[in-house]
């Protein structure tokens, strides 16, 4: 089984969130399945390449599309890395998506255009590397194009095209784009209407993918549900339900290699749940480390994430003066909306000993939160799965979490031997109670304890989740009369 699994960011050479890590984990889970897997994405700017570049194909220029160039670098123990350069389109600063300031790339839709244009030729028999895929599996909307461009080749060719995955990590990002560039996008007049990609009179990447993708996936299954709601939908609900018999959730996982508090390396004092007395010395150094009282008698939240309504970082920030009072410490480590960053600096000021805000991106940061906090704040108002929560419930720091989407999945409440605490809902009244009952709960250490365990025990690991791909991609690829051995 030929895997092309195409991304706009992968960990640790470009990651803005979850996207990055899932795309870092996901595909060598898949390679030890025996799935021959490459992954595609485009090679930006100021890219950290850690690997060997060992071949380079010619992307001749064709219509509208400029040349470019795909360059395959092997990674030790990693799956190889398909680079598409295009320096005129990738090569600049910011993030994938937009400028330093947070404003959109206005070409957006050229730049993952080409993206999925290429993934796509790489599921056909004019694949320029010699290797051509069984299965693209498209990624969130910049590679929305992807599905639709196979479906388009399908139709002009009695030669075999691979069946098309679409998986939606965020379905509020959709990429939208002027519908007059379909002409220059290369979609065929047939497929701009309702039926394909408009939407409000626009063109939407993202229902392009989910309109020609033979097989959809969320990231938890509660979200598979929850966005084929009016609430939910942003719009493509309708569209949702349609594609119903084809969607289906599928958990992430956890890249432990990354992220287990036993191999850390960037955590000051390695632990497991046989040794969690160690992790006090995690919080004595975050303590330190961000200025706040080094008081161990207090407990100290913490928080990792886009500061964005969706993550319900308000919520914190309206919430820090109650959990001031209440006698703990607060440490926030982001960047987003500036009204945001804006409230939680004030907290911050108001309580320079107790609560700390670190704006900006720092991995190694965020390790040291999630090792050093005692507990973790993620009332998010929509959740496609969330990996910090599991992160955190991994390195015993219970997680308090909204009951939605993958926290829904993968939060059990301590009242229930689980080990986090569900809100009521995503309000602030919720968020108080379930912020009151840890500190109440903290300060019975037995009791904590065992909410840590409970955490640090379940299996958030890759495997499973990869089989669910595997049996995805074996099931559309027999649809299409390819009949793989898996
Ligand atoms: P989302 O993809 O919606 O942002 P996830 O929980 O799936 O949320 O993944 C977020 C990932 O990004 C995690 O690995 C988290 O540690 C990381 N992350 C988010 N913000 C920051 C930041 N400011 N600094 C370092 N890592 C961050
Ligand atoms: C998105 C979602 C997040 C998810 C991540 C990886 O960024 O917001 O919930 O965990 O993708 O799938």
């Amino acid at each position: 089984m030929n895997v092309l699994f195409a991304t706009p960011e992968c960990a640790p050479f470009v990651k803005t969130g979850g996207l990055g890590d899932v795309s870092a984990a996901l595909p060598p889970a898949l390679a030890r399945l025996g799935a021959d897997v490459r992954v595609l994405m485009p090679a930006y700017g100021d890219m950290r390449l850690a690997g060997e570049l060992v071949a380079t194909w010619s992307l001749p220029a064709a219509g509208d599309w400029p040349a470019a160039q795909l360059l395959q670098v092997h990674r030790s123990g990693s799956p190889a890395l398909l680079l598409l350069s295009c320096p005129g389109l990738y090569a600049r600063g910011g993030s994938p998506y937009g400028d330093a300031g947070g404003q959109d790339f206005a070409d957006n839709a050229r730049r993952f255009g080409l993206l999925s244009r290429v993934a796509a030729l790489l599921g056909t028999t004019a694949s320029p590397c010699g290797w051509r895929a069984d299965v693209v599996h498209a990624n969130d909307w910049p590679c929305g194009l992807a599905p639709l461009f196979l479906r388009q080749a399908r139709e002009a060719t009695g030669a075999p095209v691979a069946a098309g995955v679409l998986t939606v990590h965020n379905l509020a990002f959709q990429g939208l784009f002027p519908l007059a560039a379909c002409e220059a996008l290369g979609v065929a007049p047939a497929h701009r209407g309702i039926d394909g990609l408009e939407f409000w009179g626009q063109g939407s990447m993202l229902k392009a993918g989910l309109q020609f993708a033979d097989a959809i996936t969320t990231v938890s299954p509660r979200y598979a549900h929850e966005i084929q709601t009016e609430a939910e939908g942003f719009g493509l609900d309708g569209v949702l339900r349609a594609q119903a018999p084809r969607l289906q959730g599928i958990l992430n996982g956890i890249d432990t290699a990354v992220w287990d508090p036993a191999t850390d390396a960037l955590i000051t004092e390695r632990y497991g749940i046989g040794r969690l007395e160690a992790k006090a010395v995690n919080k004595t150094a975050l303590q330190a480390a961000c200025g706040l009282a080094p008081r161990r008698d207090r407990p100290l939240f913490g928080h990792v994430g886009r500061l964005t309504g969706q993550k319900g970082v308000d919520l914190i920030a309206a919430g820090a003066d109650a959990l001031v009072r209440g006698g703990a410490q607060l440490v926030v480590l982001g960047s987003g909306e500036p009204a945001l960053q804006a409230a939680l600096s004030e907290a911050a000021a108001r309580h320079p000993t107790h609560i700390h805000v670190h704006l900006g991106f720092d991995e190694t940061l965020a390790h040291q939160i999630v090792a050093g906090a005692d507990a973790f704040l993620m009332p998010s108002r929509f959740e496609p799965c969330g990996l910090t929560q599991m992160y955190s419930q991994a390195y015993g720091t219970p997680p308090v979490v909204t009951p939605v989407g993958g926290l829904a999945d993968t939060v059990t409440d301590a009242l229930s031997g689980g080990g986090g605490f569900v809100m009521a809902g995503a309000t602030q009244q919720a968020f108080d109670d379930a912020v009151a009952r840890a500190l109440s709960l903290w300060a019975q250490p037995r009791r904590w304890r065992a909410i840590q365990r409970a955490g640090m025990a379940r299996d958030f690991g890759w495997d499973a989740p990869a089989r669910a791909y595997l049996d995805v991609y074996q099931r559309v690829a027999q649809e299409m009369g390819m009949g793989l051995a898996p």
